[in-house]
């Protein structure tokens, strides 16, 4: 068929997309296999059997000049993608933060990627704004928030923890808005040394610099010591520096250890310094009243992530970043073009305002779908079982002659490392050891953990998060630490 300008017009497709019944078809053949997938996720290996290039090698090097039959689409996937697949949902997951793409949040991220809503402005998206107004809501409460925090959402803590660092910049008002960094004041940022690297990026992109991180000492439980923070505050400003931040974190990402924040929080008062805090994996603890102090002082933050992504079983991404000053962050990032102005300006959320991104999915949908599956008591239910697993696995730890722990595990993360008995502990041997012992157990694809350093010994971390991780996984990965131990053992001692 030939469009009135003479141009072609694909035959036989009606819209120019997929036909609805060839659409409605393929979609049916993927929720079986997502629901399929989802029963048994341990049918496949949780680490991801491949080498380096392996996937690359098998896909040609250019995109088909015409279209392909999709369901020859589908099932090179299941044969050449799937393979290279490290799978997060599997219950034998237990490295970095372990997480899950729950079943109500796969379905609202499916139905939000079908809708294709840009939520920059009200107007473009007055359910996603106003849905993302209404569960930041109810996720302030659930952690016990003070109700004048302003929710956005961000795709990752990274993003939120730099947007919330570009807030206290501009909280100065010094015109580095408009003028740049470039012979402004020198400005100091605060972390502990067990902080997430984004803290530090944050500050290489926001202008500071990498030398603009004064990062302050932790005690022996990995928390920021906050008499070195308020010494290295005291000095810093006879030294020429302007301090204007300082980052706590509530479940540092090695250990989960939570920085002293009441004091922290003093320091700021008086020097006069926004605080920020990074609860990206632990607020999510605070949903649990038993748990609920560790936001002790949080409440005198002036911004504040945390991260349903990770531990409220919600799919990734979607972190929640919350300010006590609204007009600071929107100062810090509004610029609005006269193609972006609406008649409603004046009353309602435009959420492009409040940070990098112009353009912003309709994330909201998937967590609103979690928080109603779920209920509250749900979520709580999930979480307490989590941390009883992590409790159970540090206990096999503690008793075994042959491992010990290396930080306390406040939550769902044990820290440990294999170190049989009478041995002479030579550093360097350890550390290889606890290497080979890491590398031999997640070979065996029913389990992936990874690991960190603690005082600079390398150290095994579990942490358990996913929805299918039960005693039986806890105790699978347990039961391959300590045989492999055994088994290596004689290599290295
Ligand atoms: C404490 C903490 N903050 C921030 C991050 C970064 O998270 P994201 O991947 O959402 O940027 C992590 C990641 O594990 C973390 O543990």
């Amino acid at each position: 068929m030939a469009t009135s300008r003479g141009l072609a017009q694909p035959e036989g497709y009606a819209t120019g997309d997929m036909a609805p019944e060839e659409f409605r078809r393929h979609g049916h053949r993927l929720v079986d296999w997502i629901a399929d997938y989802l029963a048994h996720p341990e049918r496949l290996p949780v680490l991801a059997q491949v080498t380096p290039g392996q996937l690359k090698a098998a896909l040609p090097d250019a995109a088909p000049e015409t279209g392909e039959d999709f369901d020859g689409v589908l099932d090179d996937w299941e044969r050449l993608v799937l393979p290279g697949v490290t799978h997060w949902n599997h219950p034998g997951f237990f490295a970095y933060f372990a997480i899950t793409g729950s079943g109500p949040g796969i379905l609202g991220e499916m139905l939000s990627q079908a809708l294709n809503v840009n939520a920059m402005l009200w107007r473009t998206g007055p359910a996603a704004t106003e849905l993302e107004e209404v569960v930041m809501g109810w996720l302030r409460k659930m952690m016990g928030l003070p109700e004048q925090f302003f929710g956005v959402v961000m795709d990752t803590a990274s993003v939120s923890s730099l947007c919330a660092i570009a807030a206290a910049r501009e909280a100065l008002d010094l015109g580095l808005r408009e003028e740049g960094m470039a012979g402004g004041p020198r400005l100091r940022l605060y972390t502990s040394e067990q902080a997430h690297s984004s803290i530090e990026k944050a500050a290489i992109v926001l202008g500071i610099g990498q030398q603009g991180v004064r990062k302050i000492p932790a005690d022996s439980q990995f928390r920021m010591d906050p008499a070195a923070l308020a010494a290295a505050v005291r000095q810093d400003r006879a030294g020429g520096w302007l301090p204007f931040c300082a980052v706590a974190t509530v479940g540092t990402t090695s250990t989960t250890s939570v920085d002293p924040v009441p004091a922290i929080a003093e320091v700021c008062a008086a020097e006069k310094m926004w605080l920020h805090v990074d609860a990206a994996y632990a607020g999510a603890a605070a949903v649990l009243p038993e748990l609920r102090h560790i936001l002790a002082g949080c409440e005198r933050a002036d911004s504040l992530v945390m991260n349903p992504h990770k531990w409220l079983f919600t799919p990734f991404d979607f972190s929640a970043l919350y300010c006590r000053h609204p007009e600071t962050l929107r100062a810090a990032f509004s610029l609005v073009p006269e193609y972006l102005r609406t008649p409603e300006d004046a009353r309602a959320r435009n959420f492009m305002d409040y940070g990098v991104q112009l353009g912003r999915r309709f994330r909201a949908l998937k967590f609103w779908f979690v928080l109603r599956y779920f209920g509250q008591k749900g979520l709580r239910d999930r979480l307490r079982h989590h941390i009883l697993l992590a409790q159970q696995f540090a206990a096999c730890v503690d008793q075994h002659p042959d491992f010990e722990r290396l930080a306390p595990a406040p939550f769902s993360v044990v820290c440990f490392r294999a170190r049989p008995a009478g041995i002479a502990p030579d550093h360097a041997r350890l550390d290889a050891f606890n290497s080979a012992l890491l590398e031999a157990v997640n070979a065996s694809g029913r389990v992936f953990l990874s690991h960190t350093k603690l005082g600079g010994k390398f150290t095994i971390r579990l942490a358990v998060g996913n929805l299918r991780t039960t005693e039986e996984h806890v105790r699978t990965a347990w039961d391959l630490l300590w045989s492999q131990a055994a088994a290596l053992a004689p290599r290295f001692f």
